[in-house]
């Protein structure tokens, strides 16, 4: 089947950045949120970020316009039936998606693979949910969507190759590209390497083994990384990282995903990262 219309279910951050891209590309897109304050405030931002790629010279004033006419938007879900690909984005919260993707299963066409982009709700999960496990996979954008390349496109147990496919070939029509994980693991393919990383990195500012300083210098001069450990979650948030982590570990029981003392520390201090002013590294100063 030919996807040309996408159906996006929450305007929010990431929301509003893959309804963004997506038009981009080309597709006809619907974005819809439970509330038109929300959807103006989608279509502000994604009318500021097209702004910037017309400033950097990446897109004309006339893709501009073209992409923001394909962008329709909605707060009535029942338009799910009129989509060829539909990209659940609605908060992390599994209730809440739950009932989400029973609702769409009913009204989409059984041939619509409906995608979540959660960042850690096993696939399997949800696509239980349906009647069309088969046809239920994950598509995990980063933040900010239209700036990072990356699609971690997540398989749950009974997600089909044609299902994968399809992803595949919308991700690369979005001008991403992507990883594959295979099993809807906990922290799927990237945080599942990534978040050990990041706890011991945390656990060696705390044993005193290092500072912070030389860990994250460690790590971009010696492997080339564009960030250390502890810069990377100054920057994406402490709170969050530290969510993720835990997790990750209840659902594992993996000691190597436990959040050290300190970082349980710096959340009950508010010491979260860039945002605060404050985390590993002191942002008030510079
Ligand atoms: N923020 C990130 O960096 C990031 C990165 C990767 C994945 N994710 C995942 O993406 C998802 C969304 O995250 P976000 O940061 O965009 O959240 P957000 O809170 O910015 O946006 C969610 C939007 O969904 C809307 N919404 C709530 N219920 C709805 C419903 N029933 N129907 C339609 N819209 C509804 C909300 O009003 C809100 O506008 C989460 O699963 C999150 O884990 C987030």
């Amino acid at each position: 089947m030919e996807v040309k219309k996408v159906f996006v279910v929450g305007a929010g951050l990431m929301g509003n950045g893959i309804a963004q891209v997506s038009a981009v590309a080309g597709y006809q897109v619907i974005m819809s949120d439970v509330d038109n304050i929300f959807l103006d405030r989608a279509l502000a931002t994604i009318d500021k970020s097209l702004d910037r790629f017309i400033k950097k010279g990446a897109i004309t004033t006339e893709q501009k316009g073209g992409a923001l006419a394909r962008i329709q938007v909605t707060t009535d879900i029942n338009r799910a039936a009129e989509a060829d690909l539909v990209i659940e984005v609605v908060p992390e919260n599994l209730e809440l998606k739950l009932e989400v993707f029973k609702k769409l299963d009913q009204l989409c066409r059984p041939e619509v693979v409906i995608a979540s982009n959660t960042s850690a709700i096993p696939i399997s999960k949800l696509a239980a949910a349906t009647n069309r496990p088969s046809r239920v996979v994950g598509t995990h954008f980063f933040s900010p969507v239209p700036m990072m390349r990356l699609v971690e496109l997540v398989c749950g147990l009974s997600t089909s190759e044609e299902t994968l496919n399809l992803v595949k070939e919308f991700t690369l029509k979005i001008g991403k590209d992507f990883v594959v994980c295979r099993m809807d693991c906990a922290g799927f393919l990237l945080n599942r390497i990534g978040m050990p990383w990041v706890m011991e990195a945390i656990r060696c500012v705390q044993d005193g083994v290092a500072t912070a300083e030389d860990i994250d210098k460690g790590y971009r001069l010696g492997y080339n990384y564009p960030m250390g450990p502890l810069e990377l979650i100054d920057m994406t948030g402490i709170d969050t990282t530290y969510q993720a982590a835990l997790a990750i570990y209840q659902d594992t029981g993996d000691p190597k995903f436990y959040p050290p003392s300190l970082m349980h520390r710096m959340v009950e201090a508010g010491h979260v990262g860039r945002k605060a002013g404050r985390g590993f590294y002191d942002y008030t100063k510079k």
